[in-house]
């Protein structure tokens, strides 16, 4: 890639970022970028181009970047991108007073959903993610995490995963996300999960997660299941004070878990305690919007100095967004993080938090060559735009993912 207006990564590889750190960017203006074999091998302003040129010594294939700006590929590390139907009704009755914990305690909601997923067949999950990553992708997105939690059966748990891996995402059990009818309750579902589906869940996911709120699992229930988690070998996640505190944050602390995920409800004794810790707060602004919730205190847990990642929850009840550049507007608008704290955000914290840390989410030499051109004369874009339709090329690998017609690209002027 050359001639790009400008080039912006986070610059630190210190991780999780925090403090200084999140909010350092390096911005290349002129910029190139130079790649071989799915790898970056380097990048820097134009003057400087010859010289690595010759040194690659092969074929180049050229991309003009005149106009757009390159940011890494952008890491979403919190979707339930694996689901069927939709909740379009739910949606509507929410408008008419419905409250969302109202319908989830109807049997509506995640129920809803696990419902029409357990009767969907893997070939159609397969072919849902495989859609939902090509929504993401076209927003900028090229590495996702995505969650089971919508069979909560054995048979549709471990195809909701094998669905995900094969449609290229990173998968995470969330078998404990809703006790399903057939349990008389929370435990007996535990017992159940716990027996037959960690086994072969923890040979095809990476981390487990479990929604710890009124109405789906307390914390003794959490507690039990992340430890036999943990012991078949997976990272560990969990929903937390989205709606009430309930111990999220000291649990996740104690079982040293990689995240903690929603904290809209979270306190200052959470705060301090988060900050003092390697959990990751994963923020979720679309979310909040999307149930017109409290935001959480983003802008308090930065300044005590908690590592913090953005991501969408893109699902169908509480987040239909897959839009990270979206998620960016709303975490600078809304979240009061400055543009490149919520860069940092969704791409070397999220990575951080998904475990591939140092391949993703950084543009430096070594890491993949995965890349965002945005049609936009300034980096910032990405989250001053709101719902701005930005992402001209998507770079997976060093190859083109995915790319704008050309009539649907404008030149920007130069400043
Ligand atoms: O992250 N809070 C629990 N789970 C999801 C919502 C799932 C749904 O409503 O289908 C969330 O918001
Ligand atoms: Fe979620």
């Amino acid at each position: 890639m050359r001639d790009l207006a400008q080039l912006a990564t986070p610059a630190s590889s210190e991780t999780p970022l925090r403090g200084a750190a999140l909010a350092a960017v390096e911005v290349v203006r002129d910029a190139y970028v130079l790649c071989e074999d799915g790898r970056i091998t380097s990048f820097g302003p134009m003057r400087e181009l010859g010289v690595r040129r010759r040194d690659s010594g092969g074929e180049l294939e050229e991309l003009d970047g005149r106009g757009l700006c390159a940011v890494p590929g952008m890491v979403d590390c919190h979707t339930h991108a694996c689901f069927a139907g939709d909740r379009i009704d739910e949606f509507e009755l929410r408008a008419t007073g419905a409250s969302y914990e109202e319908l989830h305690a109807a049997g509506g909601g995640i129920l809803a959903t696990v419902r029409a997923t357990r009767s969907a067949g893997e070939a159609s999950l397969t072919d849902t993610v495989r859609r939902h990553r090509r929504w993401m992708r076209r927003a900028g997105t090229t590495t996702f995490e995505a969650k089971s939690g919508y069979g909560l059966d054995r048979e549709t748990e471990l195809a909701s995963l094998r669905a995900i891996r094969e449609a290229g995402g990173i998968a995470t059990w969330l078998g404990a996300h809703a006790v399903p009818p057939e349990f008389p309750d929370a435990d007996a579902y535990l017992d159940f999960a716990l027996a037959e589906v960690l086994p072969q869940a923890a040979q095809l996911a990476v981390a487990a997660d479990v929604f710890l709120e009124e109405g789906a699992f307390d914390v003794d229930q959490a507690r039990r299941y992340l430890e036999a988690c943990r012991a078949a070998g997976l990272a560990l996640r969990l929903h937390g004070d989205q709606f009430t505190e309930q111990g999220a944050i000291p649990l996740a602390v104690e079982l040293g878990a990689r995240s903690v995920d929603h904290l809209e409800a979270t306190g200052d004794d959470g705060i301090r305690m988060l900050a003092a810790s390697d959990v990751v707060g994963v923020l979720l602004p679309a979310s909040a919007l999307f149930l017109d919730r409290p935001m959480p205190p983003a802008r308090d847990l930065v300044d005590a100095g908690a590592a913090v990642a953005i991501a969408t929850d893109f699902n169908p009840g509480s987040s239909f967004c897959e839009s990270l550049p979206l998620v960016s507007s709303l975490a600078v608008t809304q979240l009061q993080l400055t543009p490149a704290q919520a860069l940092s955000a969704c791409t070397v914290n999220a990575a951080f938090v998904l475990g591939v840390v140092g391949d993703v989410g950084r543009i430096a030499p070594g890491y993949a060559a995965d890349l965002v051109l945005l049609d936009a004369p300034d980096w910032r874009y990405l989250a001053y735009h709101l719902g701005g339709d930005l992402v001209a090329t998507v770079i997976e690998g060093g190859e083109v993912a995915w790319s704008r017609t050309p009539d649907q690209s404008e030149q920007n002027p130069p400043r």
